[in-house]
């Protein structure tokens, strides 16, 4: 395969021709932070908080998705890539419930994250003057998995999981501008919709906008984890159960070099 020769930070890095700006600096070390990508799916760039500098580019290309060119000189943290993210990121806590119900468990609502990490404290933007729950009421017919599209930052990674991960179809968009939501079916709710509770939208999603319903208290970071094998039926996907006073507290998808962290709802 024919290879391409690029710098990103100052550091010359050669990598095939087919690679994403985002791989190839993760591939040495490089941490570019991303939201509405995940290495596991198949990149969209909606979210634009993996921007980057390219000389002699005229606008800040999304790195997840941008693929990489001969002699490109590539800067992922200059002041105003910086500037840029932090705006963005700004921008989607403005309507974002703090925190949120993924955040108050497992404390790893990756938005949120990414805001404490910028020391965003209070965002400079207002959200909506609608209440947020009486536009998008929370859904909780699904016996497994909590809606709560207040946390929603459409960054599509539920659609993609449903629809070309497991190959279900459930997800879509709906609606148009401020209006736009994801969607099951025809937009009905979660628990009428054709969902089959595999959990894997709920595993992809960075925020609290799908969440594991029996987690509804905060997890600590003192929970013991094992890896194990589901023990329900012969596939044997990979776990990890997080255990606390020698009760599973949590079971998540472990990616095993098979079943890629994949579970159904027997094993969540
Ligand atoms: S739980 Fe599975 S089937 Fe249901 S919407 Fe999510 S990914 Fe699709
Ligand atoms: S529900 Fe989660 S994964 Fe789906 S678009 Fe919203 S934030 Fe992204
Ligand atoms: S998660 Fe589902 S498919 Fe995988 S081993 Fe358990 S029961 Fe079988
Ligand atoms: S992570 Fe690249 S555009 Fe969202």
């Amino acid at each position: 395969m024919d290879t391409v020769t690029l710098t990103i930070n100052e550091q010359s890095i050669t990598v095939s021709q087919d690679t994403t700006i985002w791989e190839a600096a993760d591939s040495v070390g490089i941490h570019i932070p991303t939201l509405c990508h995940s290495p596991k799916l198949r990149p969209v760039a909606v979210c634009r908080v993996c921007a980057v500098e390219v000389e002699k580019s005229r606008t800040m290309p999304a790195a997840c998705i941008r693929q990489v060119e001969e002699g490109m000189v590539v800067h992922t943290n200059t002041e105003k890539v910086q500037r840029a993210r932090k705006t963005l990121v700004e921008l989607l806590l403005s309507e974002h419930p703090y925190p949120c119900s993924q955040h108050k468990t497992t404390h790893d609502c990756e938005l949120e994250l990414l805001g404490e990490q910028m020391e965003i404290t209070a965002p400079r933007f207002n959200g909506t003057e609608t209440p947020s729950t009486q536009l998008r009421p929370p859904d909780e017919s699904s016996p497994v998995i909590a809606v709560d599209l207040n946390a929603c930052i459409l960054c599509d990674r539920c659609i993609r999981a449903c629809d070309e991960v497991q190959v279900n179809n459930v997800i879509g968009r709906a609606k148009k501008g401020h209006k736009t939501h994801i969607a099951f079916d025809t937009d009905v709710p979660m628990g009428e919709s054709t969902c089959v509770s595999c959990g894997e939208c709920m595993a992809a999603c960075p925020t609290g906008a799908l969440v594991n319903k029996p987690i509804t208290e905060s997890l600590g970071t003192d929970e013991k984890t094992v890896d194990s094998v589901c023990p329900y039926c012969g596939v044997g996907c990979g776990v990890t159960y997080h255990v606390r006073d020698n009760k599973i507290v949590h079971v998540a998808g472990r990616d095993d070099g098979h079943t890629e962290g994949r579970l159904c709802v027997k094993g969540r």
